[in-house]
């Protein structure tokens, strides 16, 4: 990793006043104690089978039981709730802090943990939705509601009490509830999850940074397919490789980093605080 060539670049692409993007996935979280999806935690299990978050978490299986898909969705929710940002979320809002308007933050994290962190809610974009709100199931409105006060925490198989899942209901037409989230058989829009906006910033992005996340997905996909046909610049922040790793390898303005994202983080702050002086931008 030549860090000084990615200092020059980070220098450039501020001077650009073109886009610096943040594209994260689970590996940002881990840290927090919020397992990844396709680590080893990552399954579900109902009766004797594991399920994988592909399997469970999909519109097909919330009208198939709703209740099972709530009840990973709790659990899972439960973690969020009692974690804490980590130092990479909070190196995310000094670079924030310093690059104000240039800064996106493109985040597959549901777990509420930037906005803890402090990033402002204008320059992040909840690209698989966000676990502090719910919406109807039947889309009788697209109106999203705060996740509901009054249901307790939930380990793996807790149930559901009656009184929650009254709660659980849609306070329009009385339909179940969904967690704000994109499930694996649906498709993004920008209603919910500001998908030609985030397309625009790709295109406006001058140097992207990759953090935690294999890329299995299709918007962080298209995200870097973007960046690269404007010739912007890529760094790859994973503990291991991903499906992003070839591509970068080949990219003469790729960078790959393998090592903990709050680490690397910790140290392109110090980089950009030599070159910017907060409130001056
Ligand atoms: N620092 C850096 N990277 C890490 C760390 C860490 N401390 N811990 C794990 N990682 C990396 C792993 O190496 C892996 O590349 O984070 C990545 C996590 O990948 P996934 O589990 O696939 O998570 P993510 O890419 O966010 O998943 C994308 O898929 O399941 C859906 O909608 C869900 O938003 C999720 C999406």
């Amino acid at each position: 990793m030549d860090w000084g060539r990615l200092e020059n670049d980070i220098k450039v692409a501020i001077a650009s006043k073109q886009k610096i993007s943040f594209l994260v996935g689970a590996g940002l979280s881990a840290e927090s104690g919020i397992p990844t999806f396709r680590g080893k935690d990552g399954f579900w299990k109902v009766g004797s089978k594991n399920y994988q978050p592909e399997e469970i978490g999909t519109y097909r299986m919330f009208c198939l039981n709703s209740e099972e898909v709530w009840k990973w969705f709790l659990f899972r929710k439960t973690i969020c709730k009692n974690a804490q940002p980590n130092e990479g979320h909070l190196a995310l809002v000094e670079i924030e802090g310093l690059l104000n308007d240039q800064f996106a933050l493109i985040t597959q994290n549901v777990d509420g943990l930037h906005k803890k962190a402090g990033n402002s809610l204008e320059r992040t974009y909840y690209v698989h939705g966000d676990l502090d709100f719910v919406r109807c199931g039947d889309e009788c409105t697209s109106n999203l509601y705060p996740f509901p006060q009054g249901i307790s925490d939930k380990k793996r198989g807790d149930r559901i009490t009656e009184q929650e899942q009254k709660l659980l209901k849609c306070p329009n037409c009385g339909e179940d509830l969904r967690p704000h989230v994109l499930w694996f058989d649906e498709t993004y829009n920008e209603k919910y999850y500001k998908f030609q906006t985030v397309r625009d910033i790709a295109d406006n992005t001058a140097l992207l940074f990759i953090i935690g996340t294999s890329g299995a997905t299709y918007l962080p996909t298209e995200f870097v397919d973007r960046v690269s046909f404007f010739n912007g610049g890529i760094v790859d922040i994973n503990l291991d490789d991903n499906n992003f790793t070839e591509f970068i390898k080949s990219y003469d303005k790729g960078y790959l980093v393998r090592d903990s994202s709050s680490q690397v983080l910790l140290k392109i702050v110090e980089l950009m605080k030599k070159m910017i002086t907060p409130g001056k931008k």
